[in-house]
């Protein structure tokens, strides 16, 4: 949460054409099930509530971050935008720095019991000086890559958030790898334990990233033990929180870190919306069906068109909860939030994170930061806004998950937002 995202993509201008239709790359080999080698593992949701905002979780992405470390005996990979988890802890306790310290410890903690910690970020810059990871990698704690990621994709940015540990157990989802994720920023995502399968699965994409860092320039096809082991045609198949079934697969953006079998994250999404028939509520920070950084900015209507033909021709009931904050590109957003909301069965809201109660605030904080959809039939969880930018150009990754329980639950977490005293009609802005 930087004002560098914005100079980061704004500087490294998009190259790369936009890739159309669902398909999972290049299926010519069948994949190999794994079915029963996860039949006891546990999925949680983890959510960052802002200081002094009344909500509250029962996993907090700080309490599931320390839980992952805590409990790491071998490995701990790190697939992340960037890392500032200690520049808080010269504010106030109020602010909630705290937070932060106290995974930079875990990590370092983990380190002296012997685990191997592997960290792959985007390159820093002068504006983003990589601090703490070059303090984790001074003191031995941890190997650290960065990843020159415009000049390996012709734009974009790593932006994804993952964290794998003893291929056993994962973290993905919204939350950046800051004290302010933490404490001052909305965030959700997956917590998954002690399920080998789709971890090694997760793994797999962290992986891409560590070696991507070491490549000058990225392979035509990546190598066969990058390969998907699960998909949108054939899932995981989990027995998680007792006896539940779930089924669910890993998605990938961009296009050019899709391995065979890999179905592409946009894909992923367009595709749960076109499979919805009843409901479809989107909580995303930024929406627009055009691309936010090039020059000029053009229009991209692929998930648009998914959500209007839901809508319009199907009847299903689509509620979506947008981001407002200080830096809300107003030239573009509001114009499509407003167009939708005139749909026929689409509801559009502002959400927004009040200022802390005092002085001075966290610059860039305060903001709904969550990226995810809960249709009647399944969940989305993921890293990135929904613009051609993050899915054609940035790194990130998404789990799509089908089952009844764990919908029920990421719908209740939208409800209670929607019906927040949070939100805002859309034609306040
Ligand atoms: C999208 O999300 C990032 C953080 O994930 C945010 O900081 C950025 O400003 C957002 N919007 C755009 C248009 O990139
Ligand atoms: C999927 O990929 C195959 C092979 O590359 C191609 O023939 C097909 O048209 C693609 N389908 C879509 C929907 O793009
Ligand atoms: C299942 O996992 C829990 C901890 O996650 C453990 O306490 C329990 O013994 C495990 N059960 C089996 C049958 O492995
Ligand atoms: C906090 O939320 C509860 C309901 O969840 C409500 O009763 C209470 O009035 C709220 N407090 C404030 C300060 O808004
Ligand atoms: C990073 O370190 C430099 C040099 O020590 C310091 O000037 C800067 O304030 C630090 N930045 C952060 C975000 O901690
Ligand atoms: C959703 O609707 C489509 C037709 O629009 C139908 O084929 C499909 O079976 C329905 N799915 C469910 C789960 O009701
Ligand atoms: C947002 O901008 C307003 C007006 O400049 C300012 O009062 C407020 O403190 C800012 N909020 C944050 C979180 O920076
Ligand atoms: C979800 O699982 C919990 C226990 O794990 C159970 O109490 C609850 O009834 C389930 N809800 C649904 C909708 O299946």
């Amino acid at each position: 949460m930087k004002s560098t995202i914005l100079t980061i993509a704004l500087m490294g201008i998009l190259l790369i054409s936009a890739s159309n239709g669902i398909n999972v790359s290049g299926s010519t080999h069948k994949i190999k099930l794994q079915d029963g080698s996860c039949d006891n593992g546990s999925i949680s949701i983890a959510e960052s509530i802002p200081l002094f905002l009344n909500f509250s979780t029962p996993l907090s992405t700080h309490q599931a971050w320390l839980n992952l470390i805590n409990n790491a005996v071998e490995s701990i990979d790190m697939g992340i935008f960037y890392m500032t988890l200690t520049d808080g802890s010269s504010l106030p306790s109020e602010y909630g720095g705290q937070l932060g310290m106290d995974i930079f410890k875990a990590l370092i903690e983990a380190h002296s019991r012997g685990v191997k910690i592997r960290i792959v970020q985007n390159q820093p810059s002068a504006s983003m000086p990589a601090n703490d990871t070059n303090a984790l990698a001074n003191m031995g704690a941890a190997e650290v890559r960065s990843i020159n990621w415009a000049k390996l994709v012709g734009g974009g940015i790593l932006h994804t958030k993952v964290i794998v540990v003893d291929q056993m157990n994962v973290y993905l989802g919204s939350a950046n790898c800051d004290w302010r994720s933490l404490a001052q920023v909305k965030e959700l995502g997956v917590v998954i334990e002690n399920c080998k399968d789709i971890v090694e699965d997760t793994q797999r994409a962290f992986e891409q990233y560590w070696d991507a860092a070491a490549m000058t320039t990225l392979p035509k096809e990546w190598p066969m033990k990058d390969d998907a082991k699960y998909n949108s045609k054939d899932m995981a198949k989990l027995i998680l929180n007792g006896d539940q079934v779930y089924n669910m697969f890993l998605a990938v953006s961009p296009p050019k870190f899709m391995s065979r079998h890999r179905t592409g994250d946009v894909d992923a999404l367009v595709a749960a919306i076109n499979a919805a028939n009843k409901t479809v509520c989107i909580s995303v920070m930024d929406y627009a069906p055009t691309s936010f950084y090039n020059r000029p900015n053009f229009y991209w209507p692929l998930i648009d068109d998914a959500i209007r033909s839901a809508a319009f021709n199907r009847n299903v009931k689509v509620r979506m909860l947008v981001s407002h904050w200080n830096h809300t590109n107003s030239k573009i957003i509001p114009q499509f939030l407003h167009s939708l909301n005139e749909v026929k069965n689409v509801q559009v809201r502002w959400f927004v994170v009040p200022d802390l109660p005092f002085n001075p605030q966290v610059p860039y904080t305060r903001v709904n930061h969550a990226k995810y959809m809960v249709t009647e039939q399944q969940s989305y969880v993921g890293t990135s806004n929904w613009s051609w930018d993050y899915f054609t150009n940035t790194g990130g990754l998404s789990y799509n998950i089908f089952n009844a329980n764990f919908t029920s639950q990421l719908q209740s977490i939208f409800d209670r937002d929607w019906n927040s005293e949070y939100t805002y009609p859309i034609n306040r802005w």
